[in-house]
């Protein structure tokens, strides 16, 4: 056996494999786009305005041990005021004496207001593939929807809002876990992807402000709708670190951190991706 030539024909055939496939990536990343070109062009077929929706009629039903509505929720803007309070999230609630974006202020509504269990809403917070976005992601996809359209205007000059994107900066950049990867490992270049999905350069405003306000996003290729809490969750498994607990410090600090980076961008939510 000449192994040279082995080796050389291996290389080969990987060389043309990898052109083969970013031949297909092109061909796929088209096909999407188009797709994605038709929904645009008929807004409503997109199947997140469902879980939406569904969304609505949950924030509006007495539900929980207590058997109230979400109606007196305060989610930034008074109690039950919807519009246009996911695009100033997250912020700093004095009442919570925390920081909390969308899903993280639902879960304390659900817990303080309705009694349900924190402990139970946390423990699966997000769908398996193909299964229908949960409750509390449905009320957090119908309060983004309320602000679609507007911008991201989240202040972040609290102190503590200051503390929390500074910490989540630092996670975004701290290389850890067994792969030692940080966010910024995979989202801190442009024209990065992994097979067919490309990388969204997240530290940088003008990339940021694109996609940040797509979430929550119905996800062509698991059919169900994504928070960005759920991203977060995956992104982190991705890194094969701790299970990224919702509503923990550290899901709200990425959180803040994108926000921080897509200020002034548009929120188009629910947005759609592959
Ligand atoms: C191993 C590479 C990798 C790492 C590390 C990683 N991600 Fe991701 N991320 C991806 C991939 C792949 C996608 C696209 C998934 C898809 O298309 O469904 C993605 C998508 C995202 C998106 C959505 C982008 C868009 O187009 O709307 C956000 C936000 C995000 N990641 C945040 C993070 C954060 C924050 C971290 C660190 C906690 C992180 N990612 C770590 C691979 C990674």
């Amino acid at each position: 056996m000449n192994w040279g030539r082995w080796l050389i024909g291996g290389l080969a055939a990987v060389a043309a494999v990898s052109s083969l496939a970013v031949a297909q990536d092109d061909e796929t990343e088209k096909a999407i786009e188009r797709y994605r070109q038709m929904l645009r062009q008929d807004p409503w077929s997109n199947p997140a305005l469902l879980d939406a929706d569904r969304g609505e009629d949950l924030w509006k039903a007495p539900r929980g041990p207590k058997n109230v509505s979400l109606e007196r929720c305060d989610l930034g803007k008074g109690p039950g005021v919807v519009d246009g309070a996911f695009g100033e999230l997250p912020r700093y609630f004095a009442d919570a004496k925390k920081v909390m974006d969308v899903e993280t202020r639902l879960l304390w509504c659900m817990e303080t207001l309705q009694g349900f269990s924190r402990a139970e809403l946390i423990k699966r917070p997000h769908p398996a593939g193909g299964q229908p976005i949960r409750e509390l992601g449905a009320i957090a996809t119908y309060i983004a929807s309320k602000s679609n359209g507007m911008k991201f205007a989240a202040k972040l000059d609290h102190p503590s809002e200051r503390e929390m994107v500074a910490l989540g900066e630092a996670i975004f950049m701290r290389r850890s876990g067994p792969f030692d990867f940080s966010c910024a490992t995979c989202h801190a270049e442009s024209g990065r992807r992994i097979r067919l999905q490309g990388l969204p350069f997240l530290s940088d405003p003008e990339a940021a402000r694109k996609v940040v306000g797509e979430w929550p996003a119905y996800r062509v290729s698991s059919t169900h709708v994504m928070t960005m809490q759920h991203r977060l969750y995956d992104c982190y498994w991705q890194m094969r670190m701790p299970e990224l607990e919702l509503g923990s410090d550290a899901s709200v600090a990425l959180a803040a951190y994108l926000v921080s980076k897509a200020v002034g961008g548009d929120i188009a939510a629910p947005g759609l991706k592959r």
